[in-house]
């Protein structure tokens, strides 16, 4: 059966948290003015070939080569993702989503070999992982991800794990255990890819690491772990027909992108992402590094300095209503909510029998675990609402590949209609850059002494202010 997702928006409305805080028939009509051209403009830019993530569901030769690689590696134990940022959180995302809780700890749960994600330099956390993989390395393939290769981090574990591919298997073990995504043509992966005769996959041109996860760098270890693609594709397909609708009312990413850049010119600067349900708990960083990094700008289209973007937060249902939401209802009004909300679990738990001493907890007997977590998703609504917080929610029939394709394709081209709404570019990430170069610059790269000289200073700990 078809399952879909849905954007719920009522109760962001004046009918229901009042005038004050909530947005009037009047002010979503004139929302839908509004947007009408940056939903024009969004599909002109597609249509230019100028955003082309847009076109990602519909390649039919990344499945064939992700396939293709996924059987190439099948029979290997381990499959390790090197990578960070848009190179890793779609990766995963769709492993939290769409593969079972114990997926690494039972092979009976599990369709592929254990998936591990390194998206990090922590070299407790890495030494703890190639101890234990040390002497499983011929089981063991690794895909390093990186368009440009020059990512200090994933540079440095590549490094590290070559290295050790090396002296363990010998001279071809890099070659026979790595399998490297990066740009088709240039970049430093890529050279060191070719010179060393890795297999590789390609990060399309033009699509930037967040709005990546459709395409080779997040599709791979998706398939490898028997998540079923073509259908995660098609999802996003099916969203892509409702999201190019010119008719706002019709077009959920106009709506979810108006509304959160209407409450955003009205103080409400943070922006709260909240599953109900674990699998969807990943989801919510992707998103929040797709939101962050693509909207949070200094500058508009026209190089007015502007300093926009609502902050993303991620918390988790029902485990954050025990630490967050006492914050949420009394605190500052400044935060519009997004929950998601999962209509038909893939499994269930019937909760058992009150004990005699506690006839206390007998409401709770004999009902569904999943009849609780959704109740108490209506009830941190029902609470925020009491106290004026927008709140909508992202409606999941269920949690299957289609869905989570649906979700992915809905946020990206929110994110879009969103940018243009803010009249800034979503696709760039320029504040990044200081900070890459400053590693560069502290780790003694020779092409960053001068900027080495600017930051001593700040590498000095002056004790004065110690406590
Ligand atoms: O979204 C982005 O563009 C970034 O988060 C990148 O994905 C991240 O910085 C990693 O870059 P690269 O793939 O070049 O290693």
């Amino acid at each position: 059966m078809a399952s879909n997702i849905s954007l719920y928006y009522k109760n962001v409305l004046s009918d229901v948290i009042g005038t004050e805080h909530g947005i009037t028939k009047e002010q979503l009509k004139e929302l839908g003015r509004q947007t009408g051209g940056a939903i024009k403009e969004c599909n002109r830019q597609r249509k230019a070939g100028s955003i082309p993530y847009r076109d990602l569901p519909y390649n039919e030769e990344y499945p064939k080569q992700v396939k293709a690689a996924a059987t190439d590696v099948k029979g290997c134990e381990n499959f390790v993702v090197l990578g960070i940022g848009g190179s890793a959180l779609g990766n995963i995302a769709l492993q939290t989503a769409l593969n079972p809780y114990m997926y690494n700890l039972d092979p009976a749960q599990r369709k592929g070999p254990r998936l591990f994600v390194f998206d990090n330099v922590d070299p407790v956390q890495l030494g703890s992982f190639l101890e234990w993989a040390g002497d499983k390395l011929d089981k063991t393939v690794f895909n390093v991800i990186s368009k440009s290769g020059r990512t200090a981090e994933t540079a440095a574990q590549f490094s590290i794990v070559c290295k050790m591919l090396t002296d363990k298997l010998g001279p071809d073990g890099c070659r026979r255990q790595v399998l490297a995504t990066t740009d088709k043509r240039a970049g430093t992966l890529r050279k060191i890819a070719d010179s060393a005769g890795l297999r590789t996959l390609e990060v399309p041109d033009g699509v930037g690491g967040r709005f990546s996860v459709l395409s080779p760098v997040g599709l791979l270890s998706a398939a490898v772990c028997g998540i079923d693609i073509d259908q995660l594709l098609a999802g996003a397909r099916q969203m892509d027909e409702k999201v190019s609708r010119e008719e706002f009312f019709a077009n959920p990413a106009a709506i979810n992108a108006a509304i959160n850049w209407h409450f955003y010119n009205r103080g409400k600067h943070i922006s709260v992402m909240m599953p109900y349900s674990y699998a969807l708990k990943d989801l919510s960083d992707w998103y929040r590094q797709l939101w962050a990094e693509s909207l949070g700008k200094s500058r508009d289209l026209n190089g007015r300095e502007v300093f926009v973007g609502p902050t993303p937060v991620k918390a988790l249902g029902t485990t954050d209503q025990h630490s967050q939401v006492q914050l949420y209802r009394e605190g500052p009004n400044n935060k519009l909510f997004t929950f998601l909300q999962v209509k038909q679990f893939e499994r269930d738990l019937a909760m058992g029998p009150a004990p005699d001493v506690a006839p206390e907890l007998a409401y709770l007997s004999g009902r569904k675990m999943s009849q609780l977590l959704n109740s108490e998703k209506l009830a941190t609504e029902y609470a925020l609402l009491h106290d004026k917080r927008p709140c909508l929610t992202v409606l999941f029939d269920r949690i299957d590949p289609s869905c989570i394709g649906q979700f992915i394709y809905l946020f990206e081209v929110t994110t879009s209609i969103a940018g243009l709404l803010f009249g800034i570019n979503a696709y760039d990430q320029p504040a990044v850059e200081l900070g890459k170069e400053a590693t560069f610059a502290l780790m003694g790269h020779k092409d960053y002494s001068e900027l080495a000289e600017t930051i001593k200073p700040l590498a000095q700990v002056d004790p004065e202010f110690l406590a």
